[in-house]
């Protein structure tokens, strides 16, 4: 069985997905002022890496990074439901556009959805 990262065809799928992500965040109200201005393409290279590692891929965000913990990792942003939902449809548009097996595109979809709602840190 290939993992999840090989069969959409490794890095470039993550590589397009990515970039494409950050141009979503790079024009949204809610999201952008919560990113670093100075460091948006580290930024990326943080998500992208960690999104090789979980679905199978190179090991890359461990060695740089440690131990995930995401949600602490994101305990210093003020997450409510409008900014998961930001961050979710910027991710929907994305994903929904890219060439891929639908079955592969509904596992990323529930992983991210599922993962979206634990990173939210603030009551409505
Ligand atoms: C729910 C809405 C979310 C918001 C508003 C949000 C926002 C942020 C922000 C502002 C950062 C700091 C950027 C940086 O790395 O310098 C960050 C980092 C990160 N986010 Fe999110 N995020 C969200 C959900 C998620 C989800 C669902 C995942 C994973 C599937 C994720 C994965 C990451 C990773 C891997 C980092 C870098 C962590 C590190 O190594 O420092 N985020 N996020």
């Amino acid at each position: 069985m290939s993992s999840f990262y090989e069969q959409v065809g490794g890095e470039p799928f993550f590589s397009d997905l990515v970039s494409q992500f950050y141009a979503h965040v790079a024009t949204d109200p809610i999201l952008r002022p919560m990113y670093p201005d100075s460091d948006m393409k580290g930024a990326a290279a943080r998500l992208q890496m960690f999104l090789e590692q979980y679905w199978g891929g190179p090991t890359t965000y461990q060695e740089q990074r440690g131990h995930p913990r995401l949600r602490m990792r994101h305990a210093g942003f003020h997450i409510d439901s409008a900014a998961r939902d930001a961050w979710l449809n910027a991710m929907q548009v994305v994903v929904g556009g890219l060439e891929m097996d639908s079955d592969l595109r509904a596992q990323l979809w529930s992983y991210l959805e599922m993962a979206a709602n634990s990173m939210v840190n603030q009551p409505d």
